[in-house]
C-alpha cells in the first residue's frame, strides 16, 4: 500500500492526478491529509479517486497514525510544505500526516511545493538536509511560474514525474540491503606547491549520484570523496582525500571490506614530480613543472580484487572510438563492468547536471541515453551484477 500525504497549498489539486496515477497502475493508495490541505482539496475529491476514505485528524479511528504507518510499503508526500518539512525534519507528531511519517520507517519520497523565496530559505534548507541524511528522497520542486506569479524553483514536480520516483523506490527499495558499496567521487588535485594544484574539471556529481542511489537501495555505502561540488544526499560514510596518493591509500584501505566497488572518481594521471614547500613567489621567468605518473588505482583495487567482489570503472573518453577503448580497459583491469561517457561533448558529462552512458561489460554494452545523473544511477545499479561467489576470480596482470 502507497500512504499518499497532501499538505495546504495550491499544488494540492495536481496530487489528485498522482493518485488517479498510482490507481491506475493498481496500487493500494491511501490518503492522509492534514487540516490546512482540506482548504484546498477536499476529502471526498481524495476518497473517491483512491476509492477510500481518507485518513484525517478528528476521524473514527482510534490510532491512524500507526495503522496506517505499519500497513505502507511507501509514504508519498506530495505536496510537502514548508510547515510539514519542518515539523516532519523535528520528529513533532503535530497531525495524522506528521504523526504517521514519525512512526513510519520505511522509504519517503516527498515532492515539495512553495514560494521560490521560501525554498530558498535557509531555514529551509537546513530541514532539508536533515529529511535527506535520514534518506528522503526528494523529487523537484521544479523552476517555473508559481501560483503567485512569481518564476523561480518552487513548483511542484509533475504527478507522472512523482508517479515515476515513487515505482522506481518500490521496485528498489531495499534491492542492495546487507551489501557494502564503496564508491570513489569526485577530482583529485595535485599539489604543485602549498597553494597551487593540477586538477580537473570533475564535479563529482555521477558518483555522489551512484553512491546516493546506492543508500537509497539500502547498501550499506562507504564514499570516498575528492574535491567536489556535489555533496551526497542519502545516509552513507563519507572519507575525504584530496589527491590521487590518498584517494589511492584510502581505496587500499577500504577495498577489501567492499562487496561492490565503483570507482568513479576522477583521478588525475599525472602528479608534479616535485611540489614547491610553501608558496612559490611571483616572478617573471618560465616555472616549468615535470609531471610524473600516478597509481593506476583501478588496476591496483582490480588485482586485488577477492572472488565474490564486483568491481565497476569509470572510463571518461574523448571522442570517436571510445567504446572500444572502454572495452580494452575493461579486459585489461579485471572489470565487472566499465561506464563509458564521452567527455568531448559540452551538453552531458562534466559541469552537467545530465549524463549519457555506455555500459560496458564482456558480453555486451547498453547506451543509457541522456537523462539526469540521478537517473543515470538508478540505470548503472539495475545493471551491475549482484556480487556472488561465482565472480571470477582476479587474473592480475
Ligand atoms: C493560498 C495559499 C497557498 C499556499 N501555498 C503554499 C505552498 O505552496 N507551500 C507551502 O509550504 N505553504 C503554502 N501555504 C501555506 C500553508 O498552507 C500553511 O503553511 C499551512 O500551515 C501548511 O500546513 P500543512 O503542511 O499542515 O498543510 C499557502 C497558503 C495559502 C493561503
Amino acid at each position: 500500500m502507497i500512504l499518499v500525504g497532501v499538505c495546504g497549498g495550491i499544488a494540492a489539486y495536481k496530487t489528485c492526478e498522482l493518485v488517479r496515477t498510482l490507481v491506475r497502475a493498481e496500487h493500494d493508495v491511501q490518503v492522509v491529509q492534514t487540516p490546512d490541505s482540506q482548504r484546498f482539496v477536499g476529502p471526498t475529491t481524495f476518497a473517491a479517486l483512491s476509492r477510500r476514505p481518507v485518513l484525517a485528524d478528528g476521524g473514527p479511528e482510534v490510532f491512524p497514525h500507526l495503522d496506517a504507518s505499519s500497513h505502507a510499503d511507501l509514504l508519498c508526500i506530495a505536496p510537502l510544505s514548508a510547515t510539514t518539512l519542518s515539523r516532519i525534519a523535528h520528529g513533532e507528531a503535530a497531525n495524522v500526516l506528521t504523526a504517521t511519517a514519525l512512526a513510519f520507517s520505511g522509504p519517503i519520497v516527498a515532492a515539495p511545493a512553495m514560494n521560490p523565496r521560501m525554498w530558498e530559505a535557509e531555514a529551509t534548507a537546513e530541514n532539508l538536509r536533515l529529511l535527506a541524511a535520514r534518506g528522503v528522497e526528494l523529487v523537484g520542486p521544479a523552476h517555473g511560474d508559481t501560483a503567485e506569479g512569481e518564476v523561480g524553483v518552487g513548483r511542484m514536480s509533475e504527478p507522472a514525474e512523482i508517479a515515476a520516483a515513487v515505482e522506481a523506490r518500490l521496485s528498489t527499495a531495499g534491492s542492495l540491503a546487507g551489501t557494502r558499496v564503496l564508491v570513489t567521487a569526485g577530482g583529485t588535485r595535485e599539489p604543485i606547491d602549498a597553494v597551487r594544484y593540477v586538477g580537473n574539471r570533475s564535479s563529482g556529481r555521477m558518483g555522489v549520484a551512484v553512491a546516493d542511489e546506492a543508500s537509497r537501495r539500502g547498501a550499506d555505502v562507504t564514499l570516498i570523496l575528492a574535491a567536489a561540488s556535489a555533496a551526497p544526499s542519502a545516509p552513507m560514510r563519507i572519507l575525504r582525500a584530496e589527491s590521487a596518493a590518498e584517494l589511492e591509500r584510502a581505496t587500499l584501505e577500504e577495498t577489501a571490506a567492499a562487496d561492490v566497488i565503483v570507482m568513479a572518481a576522477a583521478v588525475s594521471d599525472y602528479r608534479p614530480a616535485d611540489a614547491f614547500a610553501g608558496k612559490r613567489p611571483k616572478s617573471g621567468e618560465p616555472w616549468h613543472v615535470t609531471l610524473e605518473p600516478t597509481t593506476d588505482i583501478l588496476k591496483e583495487v582490480g588485482a586485488r580484487r577477492t572472488a565474490g567482489q564486483v568491481l565497476v570503472g569509470f572510463a571518461a573518453e574523448h571522442g570517436p572510438g571510445g567504446v572500444e577503448r572502454a572495452r580494452a580497459k575493461l579486459e585489461r583491469k579485471s572489470l565487472d563492468m566499465i561506464v563509458m561517457n564521452d567527455v568531448s561533448r559540452t551538453d552531458i558529462g562534466f559541469d552537467s547536471t545530465e549524463n549519457e552512458l555506455v555500459l560496458v561489460t564482456a558480453r555486451d554494452e547498453r547506451t543509457v541515453s541522456r537523462r539526469s545523473k540521478r537517473a543515470c544511477a538508478a540505470a548503472l545499479w539495475d545493471a551491475v551484477p549482484a556480487p556472488t561467489a561465482a565472480t571470477p576470480a582476479p587474473r592480475g596482470e
